[in-house]
């Protein structure tokens, strides 16, 4: 890294450390010198200086609070003090109001050269971390949703455009599209970052158990009702209430929601004293509700109060240029959490994807991707350690003439892949270590193998230095 684009600021009321400071680091930075808190300011406001150095006793001033002031400011640079009275004390009082380090005098001119060359790395990191950020979401999606298809632009847009507002949202699509990363990112960019984001399950509940989730109980309001229960709008008060599988709600409970959105009033099951609540409601669904007004299973008036805006979420097949950027991000969530990096797939591995339907969608996708991490020894994933499924054109795990078909149209217990003794021999390793808390000697006993051998397998699998 050349570092004589970089500018350094040293701030010192004495001419001889100013000078000398100068002569010793000028051959490597580009450095600035200034004798008190006006001169700094002077020279910070009219150049970009990266390193800020500052004595801590300036005169009758005090390079502690020069520091404060710099790092108010936007684009501040990184602040290191110099001190000569280097007590603790100082040090932890610099690093607590923003300071990066500090070096005591007398001054080590190498040692004070690897704080600032350090100070300028780190500097240079996060600068691009943010960069990149930026870029990725601009891209490549909101929040965490990744998709750079033109037919997620619209999502996107509609996200960002009804976050900020309490409109009530209505999310349509398939399973596995996305529909509840979507009402988090909305929550999340809701610019109430406080407050709270309340997810219901419509499908899980019944009828009278989904009211009482929903908008709470007094004690003794049916049998069973032991206590008070507060209910799910009142939690979300000042939030978000995320209502999954929202057309599964019976037509009684949809009448009490209409009147919860509509009105912004809940009653407690077994009390008749409304509430007023104050909450932004997100619905999903993966049915047609349209076509279940027409039946008459969905009312309509609830129907028009959800579906204020709506997002339609494109199922996988009809984006599959999102599939390689989707596949990048699963393979480093699964490569880190099971250890392996930089893993990848082959051409094969990746056409077999493309070439896929997807009926599960991004969920289905997600899934298959760690099948294949856990399953692949090396950092290539290939077509054989990806799930059965998606190289069957029946998509039902089961192959007509392969050794399976002898018990025709019964599903395999033992998928392929396991079948392989090797691989099956590493599940069982990481199993193993999973069960002692990566205790090897107990591992090892639990395997039934000696702690030698254990060794030798987890040298072969790259689990440890070899
Ligand atoms: N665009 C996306 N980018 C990244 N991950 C995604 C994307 N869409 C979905 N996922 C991931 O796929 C999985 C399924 O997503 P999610 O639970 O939001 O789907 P859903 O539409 O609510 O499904 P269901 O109708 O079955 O409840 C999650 O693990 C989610 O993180
Ligand atoms: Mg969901």
């Amino acid at each position: 890294m050349d570092f004589s684009d970089y500018t350094v600021l040293i701030v010192d009321d004495e001419k001889n450390t100013r000078d000398g400071l100068r002569l010793s680091l000028e051959d490597e930075f580009d450095v600035y010198v200034a004798a008190n808190i006006a001169e700094a300011e002077a020279i910070l406001k009219s150049d970009t200086i990266h390193v800020m150095l500052t004595d801590l006793r300036l005169g009758g001033e005090n390079g502690m609070d020069l520091i404060s002031q710099t790092l108010a400011k936007p684009k501040a640079p990184t602040c290191i003090l110099m001190t000569a009275y280097g007590s603790v004390d100082v040090a932890v009082e610099a690093m607590k109001k923003g300071a990066y380090d500090y070096v005591s005098k007398p001054l080590n001119i190498d040692e004070l050269e690897i704080v600032i060359k350090r100070a300028i790395r780190s500097r240079s990191v996060e600068e691009e971390n943010v960069a990149l950020k930026a870029q990725v979401t601009e891209r490549y999606g909101v929040e965490n949703i990744i998709g750079h298809s033109a037919v997620m632009q619209p999502v996107f847009d509609t996200i960002r455009q009804v976050a900020p507002s309490k409109a009530t949202v209505l999310i349509e699509g398939e399973s596995g599209t996305g529909k509840e990363l979507v009402g988090r990112a909305i929550h999340h960019l809701s610019g109430r970052p406080k407050s709270k984001l309340v997810t219901v399950h419509c499908a899980a509940l019944s009828e009278q158990l989904l009211e009482s989730e929903l908008f709470g109980h007094e004690k003794g309001a049916f049998t069973g009702a032991t206590e008070r229960r507060i209910g799910r709008f009142e939690e979300a008060n000042g939030g978000t209430l995320f209502l999954d599988e929202i057309g599964e709600i019976d037509l009684n409970t949809q009448v009490k929601l209409l009147r919860a959105i509509g009105e912004r009033t809940i009653e407690r099951l077994g009390s008749n004293k409304p509430q007023k609540v104050d909450v932004r409601v997100v619905a999903a669904t993966n049915k047609d509700l349209s076509e279940m007004v027409k039946e008459g299973t969905f009312r309509d008036d609830l129907f028009f109060r959800l579906n204020v805006v709506s997002i339609q979420m494109p199922p996988l097949r009809d984006r599959k240029e999102d599939i390689v950027l989707l596949v990048d991000s699963f393979l480093k969530e699964f490569g880190e959490e099971n250890n392996k990096s930089d893993m990848e797939l082959t051409q094969d591995a990746m056409q077999l994807l493309l070439d896929y339907d997807w009926p599960g969608n991004v969920r289905e996708l997600r899934t298959a991707i760690e099948h294949g991490v856990v399953m692949s020894n090396t950092p290539k994933i290939g077509v054989r350690h990806l799930p059965v499924f998606l190289r069957d054109d029946s998509h039902s795990g089961f192959r007509p003439g392969s050794a399976k078909s002898t018990s025709p149209g019964i599903p395999p217990v033992v998928s392929d892949e396991d079948l392989n003794i090797a691989a099956m021999e590493q599940k069982l390793i990481r199993l193993a270590l999973e069960r002692t808390n990566d205790n090897r000697t107990e591992a090892a006993q639990l395997l039934g193998i000696s702690r030698r051998t254990m060794q030798r397998k987890l040298k072969e699998m790259g689990l440890v230095e070899g």
